[in-house]
């Protein structure tokens, strides 16, 4: 059965219009993970360029077992933004007797789809999904068989995605869920500019087009009529603020109506879509102490470009 904590069109077009409304305009970057948005998202992970996703899954399968006798048997496994589910794999392997999965994300067709290829590959496996924004209010689902402890599972690096007040209001939260137990999380490092700079302008073009996708799903949800090719995907790192930035920029001066409210844009005028900031160890170490957790374990690559680590919460 899932529990559905979906946001509402209403919250979506609130959002939408409170960003573009802003001197600098913004919009949320969970917004783009409906159905389409993720299947892009999954492209991504498949660039060359894009070295996050390949590098997490090598650590995975590289320190399961490890990882896993980490965690523990008898966990209750809660998985924020869950998506296909695909490294969730590499650590159901490995685990001892979890207690049940709690996949949760915001695209139900995604986590529908998901749970079902998962429950015909793991008879036996309790999965309780979530769809839900995992930065609004939800409740985790209880289950059948007894819990050792919780334990969160935040990998791809999104943790990213929040600034660092957020990121810190958020983790204070998962410690609040998982009290007791821990979080396994990914963290992606701190690198070379150029290869974060190619990471998210890819020569494809998919990362342009999973940007642009938040314009169609604008029009598509709510009745915009932006001109998608009037918009240029632009991505840099900022290294005085440690992380890669999204933006949509206006190519030339333009209106667009979004349920009868005009946003009107200049020329070279952009939409920041999503932030991805990139942390050395000891600046993350910093973080989530903040957030009452300490770090217990951290596994790398060979050319230390990500990260994954095991958090104790605290007391
Ligand atoms: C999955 C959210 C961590 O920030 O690198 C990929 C999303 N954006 N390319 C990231 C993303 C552009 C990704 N996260």
């Amino acid at each position: 059965m899932l529990h559905d904590f979906a946001p509402e069109r209403e919250t979506f077009q609130r959002d939408v219009l409170q960003g573009l409304q802003k001197p600098c305009k913004e919009l949320f970057s969970k917004y783009f993970y409906d159905e389409e948005g993720s299947l892009l998202f999954e492209q991504i992970c498949e660039l060359d360029e894009y070295y996050p996703t390949r590098t997490e899954i090598s650590i995975m399968q590289q320190h399961g077992q490890e990882i896993a006798a980490l965690l523990g048997p008898g966990c209750l496994l809660i998985e924020y933004g869950s998506g296909s589910s695909l490294k969730t794999r590499l650590l159901l392997d490995a685990l001892q007797t979890p207690a049940a999965y709690v996949p949760i994300d915001i695209s139900k067709e995604l986590l529908l789809q998901s749970v079902a290829s998962l429950a015909s590959d793991y008879l036996g496996l309790e999965i309780l999904p979530v769809c839900a924004d995992y930065t609004s209010a939800f409740t985790i689902p209880a289950c059948t068989r007894p819990v050792a402890r919780r334990v969160g599972y935040y990998p791809g690096s999104t943790i990213g995605n929040f600034d660092p007040e957020p990121a810190k209001q958020f983790l204070l939260q998962i410690a609040r869920t998982c009290q007791g137990g821990g979080l396994l999380i990914g963290v992606d490092l701190k690198k070379d500019f150029n290869i974060l700079h190619r990471a998210y302008n890819d020569q494809q073009g998919v990362t342009a087009q999973f940007n642009k996708h938040l314009l169609v799903r604008i029009n598509q949800e709510l009745g915009a009529n932006f001109q998608i090719n009037q918009f240029g995907h632009y991505a840099f790192y900022n290294p005085g603020e440690s992380r890669v930035e999204m933006h949509l920029v206006s190519l030339k001066h333009q209106v667009v109506c979004i349920s009868d409210i005009e946003i009107s844009f200049n020329l070279g005028e952009s939409i920041w879509t999503e932030s991805s900031y990139k942390y050395t160890l000891e600046e993350f170490a910093q973080l989530a102490a903040t957030a009452g957790f300490t770090v217990e374990q951290v596994w790398t690559d060979s050319r230390n470009f990500f990260s994954v680590q095991y958090l104790r919460c605290n007391g």
